[in-house]
């Protein structure tokens, strides 16, 4: 089994054929093959190399738009990052059904970030550490300054500090919980950072403390991180319209597609098998806005997930409901989102997204990225609850089964147009594809 050590201190071409050599059948194509992928301009190949450890190449990711979001009052086209065929299509679509029916509408309900010093402390009165924090919850904050000014500047920083008893769950288990104001940015190496320091200088005092006994002067710092679950970072996206507007073309009337829909999204709301599949979706969108702006998709999931269990068992991120003769449907999500630091200065696609989006704060990229999930999610109910996802979701993916047989442009043009009238699935694409090149079976494998 070869292994190796210093590997990260080789050159790239030196790492690749490494690689290559022990992993590859010595197959000088591979080198080739990997270095096709870098970037002709040096700088930018220089600025991917860097982004992470051990870069030997780059993988590409399709960079969609979704045009035709009309978020409160404003429209927006829409960079989505992500390989699954149907999701772009199923954004736009959603955006061009709600375009004529005021768009979507949007709340920030708020912003704040929340980090943890995770510790465990020896002495047996509560009250007494209670006693001792507050002596030194000042201290905390002033001794953070020097991390916290350029943030203050920008009208953010701590919001608060506070000692919470965990004992119950974990014998001498206790936090400093410290909420934050990051603005624009995500903040994750700004809070780690503070609440690292409020650990040095908590335990110093904790261990000079001139009243607390012996014992109590004792603790073991566990860790400090920021948590990913944030629910006081909260952004609502939603939709109304009539009933009578929700008619799907002929097959449906308004009135039977909406009871059609709210049933769906109960059972979302009340069965976590189906409520697994349903935010899925939603996060299909979020997912490729999040990557297409330089964001942490998978703090987004994290926070997601936990937030659609927040009331004991997991459950959907979006409702609906017929009030009034209207129809209304929204999404409540946790989105710790940033617009500035991390890749979102760096990355060449992220700043061209950014400068398509004109630029928005934290906020408006809040906004714009639930849209784009609850987009997403009533695209794929209305698809569930009228024709199937397959019809859609085949046409979509019809491209790639031709690409997997290898077909040519021409057999590919007559192959899409065989199935305008014909419902697509791999066999029957396989089928079509063997007759029209006068074959009895693909000679590429098949992986399917
Ligand atoms: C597929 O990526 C996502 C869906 O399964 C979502 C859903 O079922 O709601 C279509």
């Amino acid at each position: 089994m070869p292994t190796i050590k210093g590997f990260s201190k080789l050159s790239k071409e030196a790492k690749i054929e490494w690689i290559v050599a022990n992993y590859l059948e010595n197959n000088q194509e591979a080198i080739e093959f990997l270095k096709s992928y870098w970037h002709e301009d040096k700088v930018v190949q220089k600025l991917h190399d860097e982004f992470i450890e051990n870069t030997v190449s780059n993988f590409y990711l399709p960079f969609g738009v979704a045009p035709n979001f009309l978020i409160d009052g404003k429209s927006y086209c829409v960079p989505m990052a992500i390989e699954e065929s149907s999701v772009v299509a199923a954004a736009a679509k959603s955006a061009n059904f709600w375009l004529d029916k005021g768009g979507f509408h949007t709340e920030v309900i708020d912003m704040v970030k929340v980090g943890h010093v995770h510790f465990i402390w020896s002495g047996k009165d509560t009250a007494r550490l209670q006693t001792f924090f507050d002596s030194i919850r000042q201290k905390l904050i002033e001794g953070t300054n020097h991390i916290t000014r350029n943030m203050q500047q920008r009208g953010g920083g701590i919001l608060d500090i506070q000692l919470v008893d965990r004992t119950a769950d974990e014998p001498g288990y206790y936090q400093i919980m410290s909420t934050f104001d990051t603005c624009d940015s995500m903040g994750a190496n700004f809070i780690n950072s503070v609440l690292e320091e409020y650990s040095k200088i908590f335990r110093n005092e904790l261990e000079n403390s001139d009243w607390l006994e012996e014992h109590e002067r004792e603790v073991q710092i566990v860790m400090c991180i920021l948590s990913n679950y944030t629910p006081q970072c909260i952004v609502r996206a939603e939709v109304t319209a009539p009933i009578e507007l929700m008619n799907d073309g002929d097959e449906m009337s308004g009135q039977e597609f909406v009871d059609k829909f709210c049933r769906a999204v109960r059972i979302a709301e009340i069965e976590p098998y189906r409520a697994a599949t349903h935010n899925k979706g939603i996060m299909n969108g979020i997912d490729s806005v999040v990557i297409a702006t330089g964001n942490d998709f998978r703090a987004v999931e994290a926070s997601a997930h936990t937030y659609a269990s927040r009331n004991g068992k997991y459950s959907s991120l979006t409702h609906a409901e017929v009030k009034d003769g209207q129809f209304r449907f929204w999404l409540d999500i946790p989105l710790a989102l940033g617009t500035v630091g991390g890749l979102t200065n760096l990355h060449p696609m992220v700043k061209f997204a950014y400068r398509m989006l004109g630029n928005p704060g934290a906020a408006e990229l809040m906004r714009i990225t639930a849209v784009v999930g609850l987009a997403q999610n009533f695209s794929a109910l209305r698809s569930l609850v009228t024709s199937g996802i397959q019809k859609g979701h085949m046409k979509m993916h019809l491209l790639n089964i031709l690409n997997q047989l290898e077909a040519t442009e021409e057999e590919k043009v007559k192959i899409v147009d065989y199935f305008k009238d014909n419902v697509v699935s791999y066999s029957a694409a396989v089928d079509i594809f063997c007759k029209i090149r006068g074959i009895e079976k693909p000679v590429v494998a098949s992986k399917n």
